[in-house]
């Protein structure tokens, strides 16, 4: 069983440090979500994380970084890049960019791309990544399919039997997974919606963000991205405007589902209508309504701007047909 340590244990980063050092992934708490994360150099060390998350196949996975300048020796930061990553970053937005000539991300955390995903997180996560020295490759740290954790227990549950050490740094800020961009000659294309809003990246890029095709429910095609990647066991039906019978609701805003006096258990988001409150609670409803047993879970709508645009992208996959 993983041992769970808190981050503000003195010997939590030198622990750390030593079993990334052995190609042993580690779990650790980031503001978006918790990642399973480690040496993105070492591809022994990025085989465990796919061994550890039992994912179907190798998917590119984001590499973390503490600073500009180690993102620096790894991808060629454009201008246009830089002003992001000044403006965003420590934080939950992801950028696609070039590999560099210098880049000793291993293929394997790239897929063999001739892009690589970097993000620095925030707070505990970058203090570890500074210690380490390295770039950590870390996908979420839930089980492939799974929805993703944002508490160590979370995590414990998923992967308790599969890895050595999950940090504990409480409750992830924001609640989803960062924002992915890609910058390239072409502009900025949204490959992610997630913890930062894509008119606020906007506002700091001085020109429109490119939105692919989106499939049915709205739900944004990455690669890697599985269609019904977020998925509970239970049904999940979006839009709800009444509870059925047996079903557990997911409300937002305080507003009452007609029915819901049927229901098996009520959830709220956000009583005061907040998105940023909904997105911080979405994976825990979510993993708590698959719990209740319910047969499906009802989701009332939630508004699509700003944060919304993330809330509805991974309600989209929870609901997506399974495969
Ligand atoms: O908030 C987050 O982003 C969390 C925390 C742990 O940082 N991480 C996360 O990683 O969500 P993951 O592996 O679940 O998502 C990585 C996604 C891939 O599914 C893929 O769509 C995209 O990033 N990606 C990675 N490298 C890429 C590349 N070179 N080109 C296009 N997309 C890429
Ligand atoms: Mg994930």
């Amino acid at each position: 069983m993983a041992r769970i340590l808190p981050i503000l244990d003195q010997t939590a980063i030198p622990l750390a440090i030593e079993a990334l050092r052995r190609g042993e992934p580690v779990a650790v708490p980031t503001e978006t979500v918790y990642g399973l994360a480690a040496d993105a150099t070492n591809p022994a060390a990025i085989a465990a994380i796919y061994e550890a998350k039992g994912r179907p196949r190798f998917n590119p996975l984001i590499s973390h970084v503490s600073d500009l300048d180690m993102a620096k020796v790894h991808v060629r930061v454009s201008p246009l890049a830089e002003k992001l990553a000044a403006a965003f970053w420590p934080g939950a937005l992801t950028l696609v960019l070039p590999l560099s000539d210098t880049c000793r991300i291993h293929p394997l955390a790239t897929a063999g791309l001739p892009t690589a995903a970097v993000r620095m997180p925030e707070g505990f996560a970058r203090d570890l990544i500074a210690a380490f020295g390295e770039p950590l490759a870390a996908p979420s740290a839930n089980r492939s399919g799974r929805v993703s954790p944002t508490s160590a227990r979370h995590v414990e549950e998923d992967l308790g039997e599969r890895i050595g050490l999950i940090l504990d740094g409480g409750r992830c800020r924001i609640g989803v997974e960062s924002t992915i961009l890609a910058v390239d000659d072409a502009g900025l294309r949204l490959l992610r919606p997630g913890g930062i809003p894509v008119d606020a990246i906007e506002m700091v890029a001085g020109q429109a963000i490119q939105r692919p095709a989106t499939q049915a429910g709205g739900a944004v095609i990455a690669p890697g991205m599985l269609a019904s990647h977020y998925a509970p066991s239970a049904a999940v039906r979006l839009n709800a405007t009444d509870a059925r019978s047996g079903e557990t609701v997911i409300r937002f805003g305080g507003v009452p589902l007609p029915g819901e006096d049927q229901a098996k258990m009520i959830l709220d988001l956000s009583p005061s209508g907040d998105l940023r409150e909904a997105a911080a609670n979405l994976f825990d409803f979510l993993k708590r309504a698959d719990a209740s047993g319910a047969a499906c879970i009802a989701v009332a709508p939630v508004p699509a701007h700003g944060l919304g645009e993330a809330i509805n992208d991974r309600l989209a996959r929870a609901a997506a047909p399974r495969d």
